[in-house]
């Protein structure tokens, strides 16, 4: 049986390119970066080369990158960050009710040290207001941080308006765009943002490498403490080969952005016209037209999401509930109570499919296939 995979928002297959520069770096370069020796200055010479190829990706400076562990250490970094170097100006930060987990718990963990913060709501779009952020600015709010797109819908949000609007504020612009870069074009400067977190493994890279993008001139206090590496705001000797693996997969994404994205429109859209063919009962769930052309979240009535889920498995299928990130568990989606209430169906019978490298459009077909097969099963059995 061929496995299919369709959870890509979860986690990408490393790209043979990718890979490769792991295992070169890994073999042939073990200086440590902060050594002043030939073995040393050969690893600072990869590590800033992917520095480059970042800050490049983005319209940044070369010294506004931090490389990090991944999307949840530059979401801790960026909140955490500012909110101790800020907090003199004001305790107050604005985020959204559908972050990921990275950026909503470091928000619980700042409001248990006296910081308040504002959940601005969603609308069944799966997209917040920019005129909400407006209206829940205060003079003492030091941070906003709305996600770029969302990693269980894949809903774009308004990222530029927010951007221009903060242009009369003194708050920073933080947006997670673990699930957006590599996929739409971010220029930090067009879009006026301040801070702006990356991961490797989104994106075709390798697991334990990501980036924060930090505005020169934005304070931000370090969580890591130690040697001086990334100019003192985040100790610990770097993690040279999975830094040049991202670096290369970045370089790729970037290169191939445009017919990647058409190749996702066409696996999204075969996959969805097979399910209609075969009549199966389903909604979108959030606006199609705004959304990440690689990740589509279905509702199909009459089902569980926890027993789809386990049939599509039986059957090679790999998708998920949405948040990949709780140990397994299916927890009920916050982003869908978000956009249809607590008591929405919706929360019970989504599933989200994600598609990426290695995906076709005969796989598309087939996921199709099983997929109607399982749903018809499942909700016949529940009348
Ligand atoms: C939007 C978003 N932010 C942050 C993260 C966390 O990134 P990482 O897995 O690199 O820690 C994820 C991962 O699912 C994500 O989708």
């Amino acid at each position: 049986m061929e496995r299919i995979y369709a959870d890509h928002a979860a986690t990408t297959p490393v790209i043979p390119e990718v890979k490769k520069t792991v295992l070169e770096i890994t073999e042939k370069m073990f200086g440590n970066p902060s050594s002043i020796h030939a073995f040393g200055r050969e690893a600072r010479a990869v590590v800033d080369q992917a520095r480059q190829t970042a800050s490049r990706s983005i319209g940044a400076k070369f010294h506004e990158i931090i490389f990090t562990s991944g999307g949840t250490e530059a979401d801790n970094l960026a909140w955490i960050g500012t909110a101790l170097a800020n907090r003199g100006r004001g305790k107050h930060l604005i985020t959204t009710s559908i972050e990921h987990h990275a950026v909503l718990k470091t928000a619980e963990f700042l409001e248990s040290l006296g910081f308040e913060v504002t959940y601005l709501p969603v609308d069944e779009s799966g997209a917040v207001k920019a005129d909400a952020v407006k209206r829940a600015l205060r003079d003492d709010t030091i941070l906003v941080s709305v996600m770029f797109a969302n990693n269980e819908t894949g809903v774009i949000q308004p990222v530029k308006e927010i951007g221009e609007l903060l242009q009369d504020h003194p708050a920073y612009f933080h947006t997670d765009a673990v699930q957006a870069y590599g996929h739409i074009p971010i220029d930090v400067n067009e879009l006026h943002i301040d801070l702006l977190s990356v991961s490797a493994h989104k994106m075709n890279g390798p697991k334990g490498a990501g980036f924060l993008y930090v505005r020169d001139g934005v304070k931000l206090a370090p969580l890591i403490h130690g040697g001086e590496q990334e100019r003192r705001r985040r100790a610990g000797t770097e993690n040279v080969a999975a830094i040049a693996g991202f670096g290369k997969a970045i370089e790729i994404a970037m290169e191939r952005m445009a017919a990647n994205k058409a190749h996702h429109e066409r696996l999204r859209d075969a996959f969805i016209r097979k399910l209609r063919e075969e009549g199966v009962d389903f909604a979108i769930n959030g606006d199609p037209e705004q959304s990440l052309a690689n990740i589509i979240n279905l509702s199909f009535p009459g089902t569980r999401t926890d027993q789809v889920l386990v049939n599509l498995d039986l059957e090679g299928i790999a998708a998920s509930s949405g948040s990949a990130c709780t140990a397994g568990s299916l927890e009920p989606s916050h982003v869908l109570k978000a956009m249809y209430g607590e008591n929405s169906p919706r929360i019970g019978n989504s599933v989200r499919f994600s598609f990426g490298y290695g995906n076709t459009v005969e796989q598309m077909e087939i996921l199709g296939e099983k997929c109607a097969a399982v749903v018809k099963r499942l909700s016949s059995d529940g009348r």
